[in-house]
């Protein structure tokens, strides 16, 4: 069987492939474009893939069996297609549940303190010593924090905000907690409009699905307090880009940290350049163990498929994702 990885993955399990596969790593060191993935794929009995392969109908050709993503979100693929032809998909959830919500942290953490903003006033030779009203910058300690998503990674988030004396997690999420994790969190279920309107920082942790597409849009926006810090680590078409410009705009005191962005890689003008921006480079999951262990759960979902055998993180036949 042929096997192909649309870019070279970290770690050295994929040498494990070589007693299964025939295997094939691109390595061209950019995204695919969509012709380049159509021809990878169209000699391929599975695949491993990352999240810039957009994976339509023109891409499934009539040998691919498997296709596995290194991510856990998975919007770049044509689900129902795929699942409609018999093709077997899986991804990589788990393993980078603590990366992203140590990022989710980082940046939040960034905005709140301005870091950037102070950072560049030292690099450029501008410090010229301490002032009592130098970067002042919003306090953690009584804050409320808001998660949209409670699933694996926005509970991380949670938990590592008990260490700040924050009074309060809300969180909205179409499924509630156990009331014993609730308390674990010190988190309280609410409706969004609720969250929005009492979160001094709000954190966006849940998937992009037709039904969360800009669902932080600018009457969402208009909710939230005129000094309040808004964080996506999750995917940029939650938030409407252009509706989110404005308001920086508006807003001085508003403030927003974006790891993801509508169209990557390219990123809406009105975001950049600006004092009350941090945007990084869809860098969530990107510490050396996390990618390893992503690219591990890769090879080892490919070796489960040669042998038969049931993977692991498999989609079930709805399209849907093992809890
Ligand atoms: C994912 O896996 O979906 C992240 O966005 C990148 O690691």
């Amino acid at each position: 069987m042929n096997i192909v990885l649309t870019r070279r993955l970290p770690g050295s399990s994929v040498g494990k492939l070589a007693q299964y596969y025939t295997v094939r790593t691109v390595d061209k060191g950019r995204p695919l474009n969509s012709g380049e993935i159509t021809e990878e794929l169209s000699r391929a009995d599975v695949a491993i893939c990352t999240l810039t392969d957009k994976i339509g109908k023109e891409q499934i050709s009539s040998q691919l069996k498997c296709l596995i993503t290194f991510s856990v979100g998975l919007e770049h693929l044509d689900l129902p297609t795929l699942i409609h032809r018999g093709i077997r998909v899986s991804h990589t959830p788990v393993v980078l549940t603590a990366a992203t919500a140590d990022l989710t942290w980082a940046l939040l953490l960034a905005c709140a303190r301005r870091l950037t903003e102070g950072s560049s006033h030292v690099q450029a030779g501008e410090f010229n010593g301490f002032g009592p009203e130098l970067f002042l910058g919003m306090p953690l300690e009584g804050a409320v924090l808001g998660i949209i998503g409670m699933g694996r990674i926005g509970q991380a988030v949670a938990l590592r905000g008990k260490g700040f004396g924050l009074r309060e997690v809300l969180y909205s999420s179409p499924r509630r907690l156990e009331p014993a994790v609730e308390k674990e969190l010190c988190a309280r279920s609410v409706e969004l409009e609720e969250l929005l309107r009492n979160s001094d920082f709000v954190s966006i942790h849940c998937p992009h699905r037709p039904e969360t597409r800009y669902l932080i849009g600018a009457s969402e926006l208009r909710q939230m307090k005129d000094r309040a810090c808004l964080i996506n680590t999750a995917r940029g078409p939650i938030i409407d880009e252009e509706a989110l410009a404005a308001h920086l705009r508006q807003k001085p005191h508003f403030v927003c940290g974006l790891d993801v962005y509508e169209e990557e890689p390219t990123i809406h003008p009105g975001l950049l350049g600006r004092r009350n921006a941090i945007c990084l480079p869809h860098m969530g999951s990107a510490n050396l163990p996390s990618r390893e262990a992503m690219a591990r759960v890769c090879i080892e979902e490919a070796i489960r498929f040669a042998k038969g055998d049931r993977l692991l993180y498999e989609l079930d036949e709805k399209g849907g994702v093992a809890q």
